[in-house]
């Protein structure tokens, strides 16, 4: 068992409608609702490679109900602490004319210090149970900025594999912790070094520092031209096959199961490494965060290419 944090959950829903305005009422031609939140994409991918992720985090009212209900008809598990609020609902408002999203994003309510402590303890009482956490996202309001490092530390103890990503303090936070591997994008990886966002810089170099600094393995991903990773000064350059992407949202997330994935079937690093390009790669064949055929992943894999450096 995986288990796959998802602290700041979501109902996720998209409105489609067939011409957005301003100032206007509008009657959707149909409505999606989704559990969201990325811990949730990263055990969707999961699952798709057969593994059994757990979904754990806060969750309360009906929309919390909704949360778990709809992973559990999805066939996932989840082992939630409950809150006596209502979770967040995410929704984008899809132009399908015009083509564009529109985003209104709830910031959830303050998880109040218990309720924080109730999951900590938890995931002690839990963590002999799993094989690896993954740890995503942002964190609710409320919930300390080292609450990961916590996580990450209670899983070191127990000998657990930690994967994280996330962004800004809480990935920095967390990354003092020595996850066994950080996975940055290149705005995250810049923003962890105190790089300007804009500036060019060797991302193998900026790989190294991270590595090097907290101790932990690296991989950071760059989209398109797919990504580096580190292990202390060792660099690998991991290219992409080239595919006709449909969305890449998501992408990171799928990245982190097969890597995820990777390490739990004893695979080498480097062939981990594949795994988790293949993997961020097949999902952009897909519309759906987290979503990836397995077909997709196998032919893929055998299209990236890694290069020491
Ligand atoms: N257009 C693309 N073509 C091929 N591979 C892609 C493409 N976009 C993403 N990937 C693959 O997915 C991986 C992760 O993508 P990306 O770097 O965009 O992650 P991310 O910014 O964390 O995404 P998100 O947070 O939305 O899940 C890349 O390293 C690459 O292997
Ligand atoms: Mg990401």
């Amino acid at each position: 068992m995986i288990l796959c944090l998802n602290l700041n959950a979501a109902i996720d829903k998209t409105i489609v409608v067939s011409s957005f305005e301003i100032d206007k009422i509008h009657r959707p031609e149909s409505v999606i609702a989704l559990a969201g939140g990325k811990g949730c994409n990263v055990a969707r991918a999961l699952k798709t490679f057969r593994e059994i992720p757990v979904v754990s985090g806060w969750v309360g009212g009906f929309a919390g109900q909704f949360i778990e209900t709809e992973l559990h008809q999805e066939g996932i598990q989840t082992d939630f602490v409950h809150t006596d609020f209502e979770s967040r609902t995410c929704t984008s408002i899809l132009d399908r004319k015009k083509q564009t999203m529109t985003e209104i994003y709830e910031m959830g309510e303050l998880v109040p210090a218990e309720k924080v402590e109730e999951l900590r303890t938890r995931i002690r009482a839990i963590i002999g149970n799993y094989r690896a956490v993954t740890l995503s996202g942002s964190l609710p309001p409320g919930v300390p900025i080292d609450f990961y490092a916590s996580v990450i530390e209670i899983a070191n103890e127990a000998n657990v594999l930690t994967f994280l990503d996330s962004s800004g303090d809480a990935l920095r936070k967390g990354a003092v912790a020595a996850p066994f591997f950080a996975k940055p994008n290149e705005a995250e990886a810049k923003s962890l070094l105190g790089v300007e966002p804009k500036s060019s810089i060797d991302f193998a170099q900026m790989a190294v520092e991270i590595s090097t600094r907290y101790k932990t393995n690296v991989l950071l991903s760059m989209g398109v031209r797919g990504a580096i990773a580190a292990r202390g000064q060792e660099v690998f350059v991991i290219k992409s096959p080239t595919v006709e992407a449909k969305s890449a949202v998501g992408s990171g997330d799928c990245m982190l199961a097969g890597l995820t994935y990777g390490f739990l079937q004893g695979l080498s690093f480097q062939q981990a490494l594949i795994y988790a390009v293949a993997a961020g790669t097949a999902n952009t064949l897909m519309i759906g965060a987290g979503q990836f055929k397995i077909d997709d992943f196998e032919r893929l894999r055998g299209q990236v290419r890694i290069l020491r450096r």
